[in-house]
């Protein structure tokens, strides 16, 4: 009998479908309903000290229609969290006191300040969280203070924080990337060094979503003004699976033992099955959950254990990394294809069935294709 409980950095979960940070985990009350319906864990919204600082605006998504009307994009320039710290830190305790069936992971940002990554992380951790991801990676607003992706896109900067939250965590730590970078292995590279858990890949990529061709103002409009936001759901997908592949390769040479949480557009339990083939321990989905709602954790479930029982898979351990094996440079393609087909040529030439071309006519030609297509 295959099972999807699985225990990542030491937290117990029953399934690897873990709630990403964003709107989905808002408030005590969503975090809540989310365990209720059966997610393995949730990711928080993400938490600073200082709530006043941040300001939303409307409207904050835009969204990328397929040629069928669904959405397959979704943009958005939302801030992290404007809920007060101290609500964060009591609805934590609230909830971990509730004893949730998964983990609870408190998502954080800070400045360029390690008394402030210090403060925030013990706090928090005195308020039972589980774990943490430190959000290196949201691509807008954040980082106009020196936040987020900005410090997610220096690798030095990443490595002497995660420094910072590692001297004083005493639970698991995932450090959260940001795809928008030319090399996702260097950060995530630095960020094991300082000694980090596990990885979380990818957040949203940057982009602008569209321009109105009435008003010829881009997309979403504040005030007639916009600004570059973070894309994710279903287009993403690919580029995620490119960056997690980069990322657990680094952790299955380099940093064996640590951890890689994948998300970016999953929607479906063998979407799920692809992140882990290349690598992942556990799976997030954010937008997925904005377009589907909490209880399609249920039909992700099914359709995993199903992939796994065609594939007599017991554990997600059975099948992590499986795919991984198989990438390799264009030029090792080449290498490969051209020895095949030596192969596939010496062999039929030992059968005595191949002539020169000269000698292809009438039956024989047919003679001749035939002998190849069965070679
Ligand atoms: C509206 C919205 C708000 C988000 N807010 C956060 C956030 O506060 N912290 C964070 O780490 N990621 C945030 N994200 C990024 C998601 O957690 C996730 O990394 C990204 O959207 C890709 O996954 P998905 O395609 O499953 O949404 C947000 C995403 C969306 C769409």
């Amino acid at each position: 009998m295959s099972t999807l409980a699985c225990t990542v950095n030491g937290l117990k979960m029953p399934n690897p479908f873990v709630v990403g940070s964003g709107p989905p985990g808002t408030n005590m009350n969503v975090i809540n309903r989310a365990f209720r319906e059966g997610w393995g864990g949730v990711i928080a919204k993400t938490v600073s000290l200082d709530a006043s600082k941040v300001i939303n605006v409307a409207p904050r998504y835009g969204k990328h229609f397929g040629l069928g009307g669904e959405v397959i994009g979704w943009e958005n320039i939302e801030l992290i969290s404007d809920r007060p710290f101290n609500v964060w830190l009591d609805e934590f305790k609230r909830c971990k006191d509730a004893q949730p069936p998964g983990a609870l992971i408190a998502s954080v940002m800070e400045e360029y300040n390690k008394d402030a990554w210090i403060e925030i992380i013990t706090r928090c951790q005195d308020a039972g969280v589980d774990a943490f991801e430190l959000n290196f990676s949201c691509p807008h607003g954040l980082p106009e203070r020196k936040m987020g992706a900005a410090m997610g896109q220096d690798p030095d900067i990443l490595e002497e924080v995660c420094g910072w939250v590692m001297s004083v965590a005493k639970v698991p730590v995932w450090a959260k990337m940001t795809p928008n970078v030319t090399h996702i292995e260097e950060p995530a590279r630095a960020s094991l060094r300082a000694g980090v858990d596990g990885i979380s890949a990818i957040n949203t990529i940057r982009s602008v979503i569209g321009v109105n061709l009435d008003t010829l103002r881009p997309e979403p409009t504040v005030e007639g003004y916009t600004t570059p936001g973070g894309y994710s759901s279903r287009a993403v997908k690919p580029i995620a699976l490119r960056m997690c592949m980069e990322i657990a390769t680094v952790i299955e040479k380099e940093f064996p033992g640590r951890t890689l949480s994948g998300l970016g557009g999953i929607e479906t339990g063998s979407e799920a099955a692809e992140f882990i083939l290349l690598g992942s321990d556990s799976v997030q989905v954010c937008t997925g959950i904005m377009k589907f709602g909490y209880p399609m954790v249920k039909k992700l479930q099914e359709e995993l254990l199903a992939f796994m029982e065609k594939h007599k898979f017991e554990t997600i351990a059975d099948f992590k990394g499986k795919s991984l094996p198989y990438f390799t440079t264009h030029f090792d393609l080449v290498r490969r294809q051209k020895e095949r087909k030596e192969a596939d040529a010496a062999k039929a030439a030992a059968k005595g069935m191949i002539k020169g071309d000269a000698e292809w006519r009438g039956d024989d030609f047919v003679k001749q294709s035939d002998a190849l297509a069965n070679n």
